[in-house]
C-alpha cells in the first residue's frame, strides 16, 4: 500500500475533477424504484453503478509480465494510477512534470490523456524504456483499466463477466491481467 499527498498552492484556485475519476462497480444490492434500478445501470454484461472514488484505491494492480505496459523498471508505477492522478488534477493541455520519470508512465500516460510533459530521469536505459513507450503511445493510447471515460473496478472493461446458470464466471483474455 502506498500513500498519495494532493496539494495545493492557492485554496481558491486549484485542479480537482472528481467526475473525471469515477469508478464503474458491480452493483451488489440492485434496489429498484417503480421496478426500475434506483442508481445503476442493468447492461447485457451486468448490472453496474458509477461512483466517486473513495480514499482507499483497491482496484490497481502494479504492472506485471503479461500486461503490455509493463517493463523491466524495478518500481514502475501502473499506468491505471497515474491516469487517475493526471485526469483528476489536470486538463487536457496542462503541462505535467514528473522529475523521476523511471519508465515513462507519467509521461506515457500523460501523452495518452492529451496533456503536455516533461521528465526527468538520471538512468540511461530507462529513458529508453520511457522513449520506447511513447512511441508506443502513439499507435496505442488505451490505458488499462479505463474506458469510455471511467475506471473498472477490474483492469478491463471486455472482460466483465456474465454470471451462467452454474454462478460460475466466465473471464474474459483480459481478466489475466486483473
Ligand atoms: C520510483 S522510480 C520512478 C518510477 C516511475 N514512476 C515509473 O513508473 O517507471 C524513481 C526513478 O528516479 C530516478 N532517479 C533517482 N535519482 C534521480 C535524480 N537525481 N535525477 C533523475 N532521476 C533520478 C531513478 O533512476 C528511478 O528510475
Amino acid at each position: 500500500m502506498e500513500d498519495i499527498w494532493f496539494a495545493e498552492k492557492n485554496p481558491k484556485d486549484y485542479c480537482f475533477n472528481v467526475d473525471a475519476v469515477k469508478v464503474k462497480r458491480r452493483v451488489i444490492a440492485p434496489y429498484r424504484t417503480d421496478g426500475k434500478p434506483k442508481d445503476w445501470e442493468e447492461t447485457e454484461t451486468g448490472n453496474f453503478r458509477l461512483t466517486f472514488p473513495s480514499n482507499l484505491w483497491d482496484d490497481i494492480s502494479v504492472p506485471f509480465w503479461s500486461m503490455p505496459e509493463n517493463t523491466d523498471h524495478p518500481t514502475q508505477k501502473p499506468e491505471k494510477l497515474i491516469a487517475k492522478l493526471i485526469l483528476a488534477s489536470s486538463n487536457p493541455g496542462d503541462k505535467v512534470f514528473d522529475p523521476f520519470l523511471g519508465s515513462g508512465t507519467t509521461a506515457v500516460v500523460a501523452k495518452k490523456l492529451n496533456r503536455n510533459f516533461l521528465g526527468i530521469e538520471i538512468n540511461p536505459e530507462y529513458c529508453r524504456w520511457a522513449i520506447k513507450r511513447l512511441k508506443n503511445a502513439e499507435k496505442d493510447s488505451t490505458i488499462q483499466g479505463y474506458s469510455d471515460g471511467v475506471f473498472w473496478e477490474r483492469n478491463t472493461s471486455q472482460n466483465i463477466t456474465k454470471r451462467t446458470s452454474n454462478n460460475t464466471t466466465h473471464l474474459g483474455s483480459d481478466s489475466l491481467f486483473d
